[in-house]
């Protein structure tokens, strides 16, 4: 097991769920950020979360209904250079910052994603 598949145990679905509607309400405020994503943020919003839900160590469902996450592949589309990069990782820190958290889960959770987006930059 790696180290992130507890953090579903630790923080519960329904944090997950709160940190994803954190995220896309960040999103439509970053106009670099809210011109790549599709009109519908809801679809979106869920695909984001069922995929955490899954690295985080809980049920699998995103792979079933969205197959192998091969997530590097599905950002090739996105030109994503070192600032969209930290666009996105201030909307999922802002996000984080508004749950209460436990120090080390949080730590966990940020290493994942800091590590998870320069994992999806794309372009210099
Ligand atoms: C680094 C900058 C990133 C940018 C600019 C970016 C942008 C996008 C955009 C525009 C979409 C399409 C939204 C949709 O229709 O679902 C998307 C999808 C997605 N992103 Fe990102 N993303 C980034 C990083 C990440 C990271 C770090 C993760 C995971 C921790 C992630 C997880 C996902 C997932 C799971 C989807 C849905 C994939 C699918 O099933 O089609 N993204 N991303």
């Amino acid at each position: 097991m790696n180290p992130f598949q507890s953090i579903y145990e630790e923080i519960g679905e329904e944090n997950i769920k709160r940190l994803t509607k954190n995220f896309y309400s960040q999103v439509v405020e970053i106009p670099e950020l809210r011109k790549l994503y599709p009109e519908d943020l809801a679809a979106a919003e869920d695909r984001l979360f069922l995929f955490l839900i899954q690295v985080f160590g809980g049920p699998q469902t995103y792979s079933e209904q969205r197959g192998h996450p091969r997530l590097r592949m599905r950002h090739m589309q996105w030109k994503i250079d070192g600032k969209l990069r930290n666009h996105w990782l201030n909307a999922m820190l802002n996000s984080m910052d508004q749950l209460k958290l436990e120090q080390e889960t949080r730590e966990k959770m940020m290493r994942y994603f800091i590590n998870a987006a320069n994992h999806m930059v794309n372009h210099a």
